[in-house]
């Protein structure tokens, strides 16, 4: 039984998604609905250690594009059954800073593996629990670039292992999320993350705002 609304965020670095997630979750909370936010990958205990292997880890540099893969999909079986489908069937709106899409940009067109094997392992950590909406945030590749710079200059012991790819792995990136939109036109709704906070804010509610759910009206 499912009764809540699933919504994801996805786009490249620095495309603004966590902040109109954390803006998102604030206006749907003033509204009266119950809403959990949550990132991939991490988002539970045992895929927070895994985030912390994928990205930050001093032992991360011989991770294999495969082992990367099957890291992203084990947190993400682990979310999917420990959080996203309880929240989903208790009747909440659940909003995730990426989901199964990262996998195919990041893994299928940045590592350049397997589309199809791609979809085998996706299938095996998500089984039926799919987004009902996916908003992807554009930002110019210079953005991308110049806010990944900065980021990694103001966390020098912080180093993001996958932030360390270079400009190509992130254009062909770009390039996978284009794909995912054109061919699923009805869940992918594409908005310009480049303008204000505000701005791109007003544009993500009046995608979200129609596909509520009613509350405290009957
Ligand atoms: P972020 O939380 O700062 O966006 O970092 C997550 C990183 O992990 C980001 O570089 C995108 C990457 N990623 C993948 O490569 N594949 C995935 O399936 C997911 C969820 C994230």
């Amino acid at each position: 039984m499912r009764k809540g609304l699933f919504i994801t965020f996805e786009g490249s670095e620095g495309c603004g998604k966590s902040t109109q997630v954390e803006l998102l979750a604030r206006r749907l909370r003033s509204l009266g609905h119950r809403v959990r936010t949550l990132r991939e990958p991490g988002g539970t205990p045992i895929g927070e250690e895994i985030r912390h292997t994928l990205k930050h880890s001093h032992q991360n540099h011989a991770m294999t594009a495969e082992a990367e893969l099957l890291l992203m999909n084990a947190s993400r079986a682990q979310l999917v059954r420990e959080v996203i489908r309880p929240a989903l069937d208790a009747g909440e709106i659940v909003l995730s800073d990426r989901f199964y899409d990262s996998t195919t940009a990041y893994q299928g067109y940045g590592r350049e593996l397997d589309l199809q094997m791609i979809k085998t392992v996706i299938d095996v950590a998500v089984g039926e629990t799919r987004p009902d909406l996916t908003l992807f945030l554009t930002v110019s590749p210079e953005i991308s670039e110049m806010r990944r710079a900065m980021r990694q200059s103001t966390l020098p012991f912080m180093r993001d292992r996958i932030e360390e790819a270079d400009k190509k792995f992130f254009e062909r990136v770009i390039k996978g999320y284009e794909a995912i939109a054109a061919s699923e036109k009805r869940r992918v709704r594409v908005l310009d993350g480049s303008g204000s906070t505000e701005n791109v804010c007003t544009k993500i509610w009046e995608v979200v705002e129609p596909a509520l759910p009613k509350v405290g009206r009957w």
